[in-house]
């Protein structure tokens, strides 16, 4: 609750300029400004020189994020990295700075641009921009996009394995699909933790480019490779679905078609484990410690997936229950991610 008036101002203001702090930090980190400050200080002109652009204007924009902390200023107009700055690294492994890469690309801005007009009309945002859904031709047409987005999976992937893996044992089944699973970075942690067969699913233009990844695990002789719609069939022979960020992207209608699907290729004692963040129920807290508000993120999913977003727990419940599923167990993994393990009723 908020104490006095010029409290409640400062708080509105803060949110007011949120778009103009992602705006700074996705230019700087589109520029490659971290990654060239690696090396260590440099003047706003060199850096200007190196990202060709105009040092007078350049250095309002990395003034501002020095003030924000993202770079530290020092006398002579040389800005320095921060650990802030180290964490927006994007020439080597999947990194945050991917994951904002993806989320503040000027393509998603022109899908946030519609949300008004999709609240009226009940369209997707993202295809009332681009005249095309994001999943299917807009990625396949875009390997930019599609490679910042891969990268920003892959890095909230190998950040989560470790407590998942603490908190939720796989070892009991034998093969495991992980549905819409990317670039296979979860289903071979997987494989390669609990020595169980892999079944990587997703759709034909992300399957395509997912072998290179899982060989870079070793598991590639583990993981089969299939590349369809969730939406028509699934293949058979796994004991364990797995479905991390996934179901989210499916409006209600298509989520108990997808999970139909999953029941038709489980066997009698399949489980689907459900990984996901979820939203607090009213009254709970609404932020992670991590600093995830599920609440907001649902608006961004709700931007690019066609009708869906990320639910609270007993909606979970009710969409698996309203197909055939009941739930064994809730795992909460000590992260923003939770563990929901149904059964076939
Ligand atoms: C939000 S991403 C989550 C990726 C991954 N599970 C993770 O947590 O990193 C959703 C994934 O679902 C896939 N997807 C979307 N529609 C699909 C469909 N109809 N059938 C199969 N996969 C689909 C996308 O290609 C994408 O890889």
């Amino acid at each position: 609750m908020l104490g006095t008036a010029s409290e409640s101002k400062k708080k509105i203001y803060q949110i007011i300029y949120g778009s103009w702090q992602s705006q700074c930090l996705y230019v700087a980190t589109s520029l490659g400004i971290p990654n060239l400050l690696r090396s260590g200080a440099k003047t706003v002109e060199t850096i200007a020189e190196k990202t060709g652009t105009k040092a007078e204007n350049l250095y309002v924009v990395l003034r501002a994020l020095a003030h924000l902390g993202v770079f530290a200023e020092k006398p002579g107009r040389v800005f320095a990295p921060t650990e802030l700055s180290e964490l927006l690294l994007t020439d080597g492994s999947p990194s945050v700075g991917h994951f904002l890469m993806h989320i503040t690309e000027p393509n998603m801005w022109d899908a946030w641009r519609e949300l008004e007009n999709s609240l009226k009309t009940g369209k997707v945002p993202f295809e009332l921009a681009k005249g095309q859904d994001f999943y299917s031709s807009y990625m396949t047409e875009n390997p930019n996009s599609k490679r910042l987005f891969n990268n920003a999976m892959s890095f909230l992937t190998n950040e989560a394995v470790e407590p998942l893996f603490e908190a939720y044992d796989f070892s009991r089944f034998k093969t495991v699909m992980d549905l819409g699973g990317n670039q296979g970075t979860l289903i071979a942690n997987i494989v390669k933790k609990f020595g169980c067969k892999g079944i990587l699913f997703d759709l034909p233009h992300e399957v395509e480019t997912a072998p290179n990844n899982l060989s870079k695990y070793g598991v590639s002789d583990a993981v089969q490779v299939i590349g369809g719609s969730a939406l028509d069939s699934l293949p058979k022979g796994a004991d364990a679905i797995v479905m991390k960020y996934f179901i989210s992207v499916f409006s209600k209608e298509d989520s108990i078609k997808v999970l139909t699907n999953c029941r038709e290729a489980l066997p009698a004692d399949g489980k689907v484990i459900l990984i996901q963040t979820l939203v607090p129920s009213l009254g709970a807290p609404v932020e992670y410690p991590d600093g995830t508000i599920p609440g907001l993120a649902a608006v961004q999913m709700m931007i690019t997936n066609p009708g869906g977003y990320w639910r609270t727990e007993q909606e979970y419940r009710d969409l698996f229950e309203a197909s055939g599923f009941q739930l064994e167990q809730v795992v909460h993994t000590g992260t923003s991610l939770t563990v929901m393990e149904f059964s076939l009723q």
